[in-house]
C-alpha cells in the first residue's frame, strides 16, 4: 500500500530510541524505495545542534544499525537529505514557533514522542497552544505506558486532553514483528487450525520470551519496572491475546483490538502460588559475569529479572487450558516462541505404543528462525509391528519464502508505516492498556506486599527451579530454552 507524503517530527531525536530503531529504521523504508518522494523527518530535542548535525548523527547511527547488504552511500545521501533539525525545548518556549514554521499542512503530519511520558504533558499543550496539532495529526508514543493502572489513565487522560483515540498511536513492538503478525495469519487464512483451537483439544499453551541480556546499563529504569512490568503487560500479553482471541469480523482495527480486549477482561486474578519470580546471579570464571544485585543501584531489590505464571482465561473457549507464561533476562538462549500443545486421541488403536505417545504440539518461533513446527505422530520404519514416533513437520519462513523470508523488516520500520498510513490494527488502543494494568496490578501488588524475594538462578540457565515445578506438579513440562 503506497505512503503518502509526510512530515514525521520525531521529538527526542537524538535520543536511544531514535538512533537505535527510528532513524535506521526510516532508512531501511528509503532503501527500500518505500518513501515517497517528497517526505521529511524533522528532528527535535533539546540539544543545540544544527541539520548537518543531526544529519551527521543519524548517519552514524545508519552505518552502526543497518547491515552492509542493506545500505550505501549514494542512498544514505539521498535519505539524508530529508532530514531537518530544530532545537525544542518540551518545556519551554524555544523552537515552537521554528518548528511550526517548518511544517507543511498539507501532507500527512505525524509526531513520534520519543521522551519520557513525564514530558507528554507539555507537548501535547505545546502542539496545540502553538497551532501545529490538527484534526489529522498523528501522535506515536512508546511503552513504558505507565507503571500502574493509575498513572496509565493519567497518560491517557493527558493525551485525550488534545487528541481523539484516532489520532493516538501506542507503539508494542512486538505487534510489529512479522511472526507476531503471522500468528494472526496462521489462525484465520487457514481452516485447519481454528477447529481444533478450544480447550477441548488444547490441553495448554507456552509462551516463552527468553533473552540473554542482562540489564546492562538500563538498571535505572529496569529495577523500577521488573520483568513484569517490562515483558508481561505488555508484550507477553499480546501475544496471549493473539493465541487466545476469537476471530475478529474483519482484519480491522477496533475489530481486532476489541476482540483482545476481550481477553485480556477475561484473564482470572493468578494467585501467589502460580508466579515464580526470579532474579539472575553472577558467575565466576573465565569470563565472569556481574549478577541482577550488581547491575542495579539497589543491592538488596527485589524486582524480578524473571517471571513465570500460570494464567487462566475464563471464557467457553479457553476454560481448563491454563496459559505458562515465562520471560527472563541471562537465560540460556534468545528464544521466543509459542508451543499449542495438544491432547492425546480419545482412543488408541495401536496396542504395541502403549496407548499413549507425545501429544502434538505446533510450535510458532518468533525469534530467531522464524518459523512453525508441528509435531505430528507416525510409524517408525521398520517391520516390527506399529511402532509411533514423533516427527517435526518443520518451516522455517526463510527457506520457505527464499530471499523475501529471510528480508524480514525490523518491528519498528512497519509501525511507522502504519503510523503513515493511519492505520491502528498493530497499536494498541487506551483502554486495552488500562485493562492489561488492571490485570496485573493486584499482582504486582501481592508480591510487594508480603515483600517477596526473588529465587536466584544462574545466568546461562533456563531460569529458577521453582517455575520447573510450576509445570511439574501439573504433569507437564516446559520445552527447552535453546537458540
Ligand atoms: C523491550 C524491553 O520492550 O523489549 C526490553 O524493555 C527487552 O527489556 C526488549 O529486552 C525485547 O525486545 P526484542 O525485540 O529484542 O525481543
Amino acid at each position: 500500500i503506497p505512503v503518502d507524503v509526510f512530515d514525521l517530527v520525531i521529538i527526542g531525536a537524538t535520543g536511544d530510541l531514535a538512533t537505535r530503531k527510528i532513524l535506521p529504521g526510516l532508512y531501511r523504508r528509503f532503501f527500500d524505495g518505500q518513501m515517497p518522494a517528497g517526505a521529511r523527518i524533522i528532528g527535535a530535542a533539546r540539544a543545540e545542534i544544527d541539520t548537518e548535525g543531526f544529519r551527521d548523527l543519524a548517519r552514524r547511527a545508519i552505518m552502526e544499525h543497518v547491515g552492509a547488504a542493506k545500505r550505501d552511500a549514494v542512498s544514505i545521501d539521498a535519505f539524508l537529505e530529508a532530514l531537518v533539525y530544530v532545537p525544542l525545548d518540551a518545556t519551554g518556549e524555544a523552537g515552537w514557533d521554528e518548528l511550526k514554521a517548518l511544517i507543511r499542512p498539507d501532507v500527512v503530519n505525524a509526531f513520534y514522542f520519543s521522551v519520557a511520558p513525564s514530558l507528554f504533558g507539555d507537548l501535547t499543550e505545546r502542539l496545540h497552544s502553538y497551532g501545529i496539532a490538527t484534526p489529522e495529526t498523528r501522535i506515536v508514543v512508546e511503552k513504558p505506558f505507565g507503571r500502574d493502572l493509575a498513572s496509565a489513565k493519567a497518560l491517557n487522560a493527558t493525551l485525550a486532553a488534545h487528541f481523539r483515540e484516532q489520532q493516538i498511536y501506542r507503539i508494542d513492538h512486538y505487534l510489529g514483528k512479522e511472526t507476531v503478525q503471522n500468528l494472526m495469519a496462521v489462525r484465520f487464512a487457514n481452516i485447519l487450525f481454528e477447529p481444533l483451537w478450544n480447550s477441548q483439544y488444547i490441553d495448554h499453551v507456552q509462551i516463552t520470551v527468553a533473552e540473554t541480556v542482562g540489564v546492562g546499563g538500563r538498571g535505572s529504569y529496569y529495577d523500577k519496572a521488573g520483568a513484569m512490568r517490562d515483558m508481561v503487560q505488555n508484550h507477553m500479553m499480546q501475544l496471549l491475546c493473539l493465541i487466545a482471541m476469537e476471530p475478529p469480523y474483519h482484519f480491522d482495527p477496533d475489530a481486532v483490538r476489541d476482540e483482545k480486549l476481550k481477553v485480556i477482561r477475561a484473564l482470572q486474578p493468578v494467585p501467589s502460588s502460580d508466579i515464580v519470580r526470579g532474579q539472575y546471579l553472577g558467575t565466576a570464571g573465565k569470563e565472569p559475569k556481574s549478577g541482577y544485585l550488581e547491575d542495579v543501584e539497589d543491592p538488596n531489590s527485589r524486582t524480578e529479572s524473571y517471571v513465570a505464571l500460570k494464567v487462566q482465561v475464563a471464557n467457553w473457549r479457553w476454560q481448563g487450558t491454563p496459559f505458562y507464561l515465562r520471560t527472563g533476562k541471562r537465560l540460556r538462549a534468545r528464544t521466543s516462541e509459542i508451543a499449542i500443545a495438544f491432547k492425546q486421541p480419545p482412543h488408541s488403536i495401536f496396542d504395541d505404543a502403549g496407548g499413549s505417545w507425545p501429544e502434538n504440539m505446533l510450535v510458532i518461533r518468533l525469534q530467531p528462525n522464524e518459523g512453525m513446527n508441528l509435531k505430528v505422530m507416525i510409524k517408525e520404519p521398520g517391520p516390527g509391528g506399529m511402532r509411533l514416533v514423533q516427527v517435526p513437520l518443520d518451516m522455517s519462513f526463510a527457506e520457505a519464502l527464499g530471499e523475501e523470508g529471510t528480508d524480514i523488516p525490523d518491528a519498528y520500520e512497519r509501525l511507522i508505516m502504519d503510523v503513515i498510513r493511519g492505520n491502528q490494527t498493530l497499536f494498541m488502543r487506551g483502554d486495552e492498556v488500562e485493562a492489561a494494568w488492571a490485570w496485573t496490578d493486584p499482582i504486582i501488588a501481592g508480591w510487594e506486599a508480603r515483600g517477596d524475594r526473588p529465587q536466584g538462578y544462574d545466568s546461562g540457565s533456563s531460569g529458577p527451579d521453582d517455575a520447573l515445578m510450576l509445570m511439574h506438579r501439573d504433569g507437564r513440562r516446559w520445552r527447552n530454552i535453546h537458540g
